[in-house]
């Protein structure tokens, strides 16, 4: 039987490949190039499946123009960068990395608050500067995380991972929004309480943003959310960028209307906003929040998984779109 042809988008584990290459004829991209949407269209011509990342766009231009394509397994949770309706419309799966990752991106939304809140990498950049010449009693004095109020937007699995982090690790009194209440025995678990955005936004002494991508939570920060803000407030986003407006973040962090911010996501990555690189006051880190060696492996061997599952064996571990093998 003749073996289904599969596009590796971005370089990747060698074992990924190899471990792909015993099931498919594969077309790797291990030299990590660039490739403009029609390059990407080019190479995905006559392949049945794609192992992608968040940086390939699949949308109906790339469909219609790969007739061929059964299958596009994302090595990532999120999946914007897929336009699923018109995946599902062609009868191509769409398949994502959940659960893998959870609680390394959990550790990260945690590691990029503390450091945000207690001015860690503004203090390194002051050491290694050569600028410390004495010790003050108010030198880069931050906030507190034991005992504060945690708000977190989006309680999907990573953000009830960081409720329990700073409920049971910290001391923390945590408050949370979400399109919908999670149930009485989860929030219990997570030791979290449900209020509005408006009430998370005026009480939260630190925020975290897990919320997915999506039109609707478009700029879910902004001016006005900013404002609410409390000005000793620290706000964190590692859920994609363009769900916090980063021209308004860095204004608000230059005329001090909030504290602090750490980012791990930037609308338009992997462009920062200028006026971002320009205030001390914000950690900027490279979408790294599920950067550990073992979860990295987890996620390449589940996106491995989705393609030999479905391609091979009918079926897929995490299919976001599972109306299509119904329809098969
Ligand atoms: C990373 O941002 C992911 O969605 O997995």
């Amino acid at each position: 039987m003749n073996k289904a042809k599969v596009l590796v988008a971005r370089s990747i584990f060698p074992e990924t490949i190899a471990r792909l290459e015993e099931h498919f004829e594969v077309e790797s991209n291990q030299g990590d190039q660039g490739w403009s949407k029609a390059q990407l269209i080019d190479k995905l011509k006559g392949k049945q499946g794609a192992f992608t990342t968040g940086s390939e766009r699949i949308d109906a231009e790339v469909l219609a123009a790969c007739p061929e394509l059964k299958i596009c397994a994302n090595m990532a949770v999120g999946y914007n960068n897929f336009d699923v309706d018109a995946m599902t419309a062609r009868g191509v799966l769409a398949t994502n990395a959940p659960d893998v990752l959870t609680e390394t991106t959990a550790d990260f939304g945690f590691a990029l608050l503390m450091a945000t809140a207690r001015r860690i990498t503004e203090s390194e950049h002051f050491l290694r500067a050569g600028k410390w010449e004495k010790w003050s009693y108010d030198m880069f004095a931050g906030s507190d995380i034991h005992g504060s109020t945690l708000g977190i937007i989006g309680m999907g699995r990573i953000g009830q991972g960081i409720a329990r982090r700073g409920a049971l690790g910290f001391g923390m009194k945590v408050i949370y929004h979400n399109r919908s209440r999670l149930d009485p025995q989860l929030e219990a678990e997570c030791k979290a309480s449900y209020v509005s955005k408006q009430d998370l936004l005026k009480t939260a002494d630190h925020i975290v943003l897990v919320v997915p991508y999506t039109p609707a939570s478009h700029h879910t920060i902004g001016a006005a959310e900013l404002a609410l803000m409390k000005p000793t407030a620290t706000l964190v986003n590692i859920a994609r960028g363009g769900i916090v407006d980063d021209a308004a973040l860095a204004a608000a962090l230059r005329d001090k209307r909030i504290a602090a911010a750490g980012l791990d996501v930037f609308e338009g990555e992997p462009k920062v906003h200028p006026d971002l690189l320009q205030v001390p006051n914000v950690v900027l880190t490279p979408h790294i929040a599920s950067a550990t060696v073992p979860t990295r492996r987890a996620m390449a061997d589940l996106a491995a998984d989705n393609l030999i599952g479905f391609l091979v064996h009918d079926k897929p571990v995490t299919p976001l779109n599972p109306a299509v093998l119904a329809s098969k």
